[in-house]
């Protein structure tokens, strides 16, 4: 009998070495795709994952002030920023597929594991830069409310997906070409293909979470786009701001004619 899915996801969020977790992550969704784990829900997700004792969590107002952009230490705090995005990412992937599979089906849980398994690729790519640099994920304070949106939707899938896919993971495709942009000008031609790579990703991030909210949208018998908007103005505490990467949006299958309505 195959361990259960649950337990694996479980496992993984539980580790706190950043990369026991990426190890975790990645053997959970090669296990999936492998037939190695059994579709069953029997342990539940912890509220706080294991994350490491460094870095630091601050809340966003005790953030140290970004340092001048094209500064080395402004370089290095940029891609630190950047790792612990991606290492939360770890978490909320795994926590969608271990909190929501059973109700959801199997399709996503393949989904979303393998988004873990990328966003576990994404933070190792990301601290090896940070290394190429002198530096390393945990050298510097992160910011502390990433996991908030997480826990606030935590008793419900369509809020999750509304939030985190659609709004969160949205707002790294318009972000992300102003990044690169940047990081290529500054002349850092292997910074800006890691970030390609990550926007490639991404793109398919938010297609997995817009999928699947259609499809929740459509057994609650809600109007998709109508049901976004009230569940992001009760889940969501931030602005939905402009300007929009309305190409990426559209390949991800965000229609322009919703998220332009909430701005
Ligand atoms: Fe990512
Ligand atoms: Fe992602």
């Amino acid at each position: 009998m195959p361990a259960s899915v649950s337990a694996a996801i479980r496992a993984a969020m539980l580790e706190s070495d950043p990369r026991a977790k990426v190890m975790a992550a990645r053997k959970v969704a090669r296990d999936w795709r492998l037939g190695r784990l059994a579709f069953v829900f029997d342990e539940p997700m912890p509220d706080q994952p294991g994350w490491p004792d460094a870095p630091e969590l601050l809340p966003p107002g005790r953030m140290p002030r970004r340092r001048k952009a094209g500064s080395e230490r402004g370089r290095i705090a940029l891609w630190h920023a950047i790792g612990h995005i991606e290492f939360v990412a770890i978490d909320l992937a795994l926590d969608m597929a271990g909190r929501f599979g059973a109700e959801m089906g199997e399709g996503f849980v393949g989904d979303f594991l393998s988004v873990a398994a990328d966003e576990a690729m994404h933070f190792v790519l990301i601290d090896r830069h940070l290394r190429t640099l002198g530096s390393h994920y945990g050298a510097l304070p992160a910011h502390a409310g990433l996991w908030s949106a997480a826990h606030d939707t935590r008793h419900d899938v369509a809020a999750r997906l509304a939030v985190v896919p659609m709004v969160l993971e949205a707002r790294g495709l318009d972000v992300t070409p102003l990044t690169l942009e940047r990081v290529r000008a500054a002349g850092d031609e292997r910074g800006a293909r890691i970030l390609q790579r990550i926007l490639d990703d991404e793109i398919r991030h938010v297609r997995f979470g817009a999928n699947h909210f259609a499809d929740v949208a459509k057994r609650l018998g809600a109007v998709n786009g109508e049901l976004w908007k009230v569940l992001v103005s009760r889940h969501f505490r931030g602005t939905l701001k402009p300007p929009f990467n309305d190409s990426a949006r559209l390949a991800a299958g965000l229609s322009r004619d919703i998220y332009h309505g909430v701005a």
